[in-house]
């Protein structure tokens, strides 16, 4: 499987989008103690990026759900790694790589729920609104995107090219 060579989103145009995103958010966080969850693997980039443009003190924890094999997505979602952090009376920002079916993250929500932060919400990198089987919406979404299976800035193909600094559309020819 390859990526195609040019971007589709560049490492210029998802920097400058991350200030965007990080000004809105340090503006609806102010004076709250916000406690970033990022989901592994995928969102590793975009949170390490998003959390240093942050200006509100942030706390950063991780969560793993597991739900997907090569290209397709599959309804089970199974919850490996989850704050041990006491939730109760924080901010909790959900911190995704993609959007997609939206099952991996309404599962998430529902288990976050059950820890009684005071406001929990989801900020993702990219949304893929054409795919949604649940209802799931996103308070800050970086980048609406096609039906298309993307790669690079953290997202993979069986594990390969988390490592790109850019988003790439893998050719599945
Ligand atoms: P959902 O449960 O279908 O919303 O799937 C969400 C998860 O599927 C994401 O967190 C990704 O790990 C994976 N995923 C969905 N679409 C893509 C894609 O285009 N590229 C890489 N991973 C994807
Ligand atoms: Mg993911």
């Amino acid at each position: 499987m390859q990526r195609r060579s040019e971007p589709l989103i560049s490492e210029q145009a998802i920097q400058a989008r991350i200030l965007e995103l990080a000004a809105e958010i340090s503006r609806d966080y102010v004076n709250r103690e916000l406690v970033l969850a990022v989901v592994l693997k995928g969102a590793l980039m975009f949170a390490a990026d998003l959390s240093r443009k942050l200006t509100v003190p942030t706390s950063i924890e991780f969560v793993r759900a597991r739900s997907y094999q090569g290209t397709r997505s599959s309804r089970r979602v199974q919850v490996t790694v989850f704050p041990e952090e006491n939730l109760a009376g924080k901010h909790v920002l959900i911190v995704e790589d993609i959007l997609d079916t939206g099952y991996t993250t309404h599962f998430l929500l529902d288990r976050f729920r059950d820890a009684k932060p005071d406001s929990l919400e989801l900020c993702t990198l990219l949304d893929k609104p054409a795919r949604r089987n649940i209802p799931v919406a996103a308070r800050y979404v970086g980048f609406t995107i096609d039906d298309q299976f993307v790669v690079g800035y953290g997202l993979d193909y069986e594990e390969k090219f988390r490592e790109l600094p850019a988003v790439y559309v893998l050719d599945e020819t």
